[in-house]
């Protein structure tokens, strides 16, 4: 459900780290409501790009401008843009010693003040939808690692973010778990939610994303709609990696 209307906006960003160009002369514009999926080799700079979107990583030059406004580099600015691009990682980073509820619960009450008890209820759907409500006073370490994931998509929905950070959502899940995770971030998709998603799910790129964009050494090599990237991808690179991980 792409509207036209960019949400987030990559103009010739360049990220060093030491001697190592890990983005370079990046541009990238995404829609709200768009799903753009990120694929390429390990260490091409796919992380590092979600993690300067929300300001994770500080870039070097170019410019990153979030709804209309250039990324805030500290104080308020940085918090509000934090609490609007949730971001889900491989590793679910919940707190260990918060049952989920509290997990979920914990941004909005702590960082934007809201009433407790709204919250709460605001959760429990978010975990309802998800499909936990019933682990909802659990620990993490109580859940499965699918079920954790869920959890870690709940909290960042809670803080009714305008878009959507996925990095290697499922890498750490057992097999028969990560379908139920793509199925949320597919319900997700569906309703409209922007989303940039870095993963190895094809099913996933083919099935829920508007564009695949394939990074390479930390440039973008390419970028189409999924049919005509699995179809006909243009680049060497892209052929090359296709191959690779199409095969097994
Ligand atoms: N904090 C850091 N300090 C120094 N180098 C870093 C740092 N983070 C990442 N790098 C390097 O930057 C490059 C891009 O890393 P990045 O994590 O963005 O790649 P990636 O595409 O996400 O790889 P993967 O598929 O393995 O997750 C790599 O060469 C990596 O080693
Ligand atoms: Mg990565």
């Amino acid at each position: 459900m792409t509207t036209g209307e960019p949400l987030i906006v990559l103009e010739s960003v360049n990220k060093w780290f030491g001697p190592l160009h890990v983005l370079q002369d990046v541009d990238l514009s995404i829609d709200r409501g768009e799903v753009v999926v990120v694929i390429g080799p390990s260490g091409s700079g796919k992380s590092t790009l979600c993690r300067a979107i929300n300001r994770l990583e500080p870039i070097n030059s170019g410019s990153i401008v979030f709804d209309g406004q250039p990324l805030p580099a500290e104080g308020r600015g940085l918090a509000k843009l934090r609490s609007e691009v949730g971001m889900v990682f491989q590793s679910f980073n919940l707190f260990a010693h918060k049952t989920i509820l509290e997990n979920v619960t914990l941004g909005p009450i702590k960082v934007r003040k809201e009433k407790p008890a709204a919250v709460r209820e605001r959760a429990m759907q978010l975990l309802d939808r998800v499909g936990i409500s019933s682990q909802a006073s659990k620990y993490p370490a109580q859940l499965s690692g699918g079920q954790q994931q869920r959890a870690a998509i709940a909290r960042a929905l809670a803080m009714q973010p305008k878009a959507m950070l996925f990095d290697e959502p499922t890498s750490a899940l057992d097999p028969e778990m990560v379908g139920e995770v793509l199925d949320v971030m597919t319900s997700l998709a569906r309703e409209g939610m922007t989303m940039v998603v870095v993963t190895h799910e094809m099913g996933f790129a083919r099935h829920a994303a508007n564009r695949v964009v394939f990074m390479a050494d930390g440039q973008l090599v390419e970028q189409a709609p999924p049919d005509e990237f699995f179809g006909s991808p243009k680049s060497d690179r892209a052929k090359d990696f296709l191959s690779k991980i199409l095969t097994h």
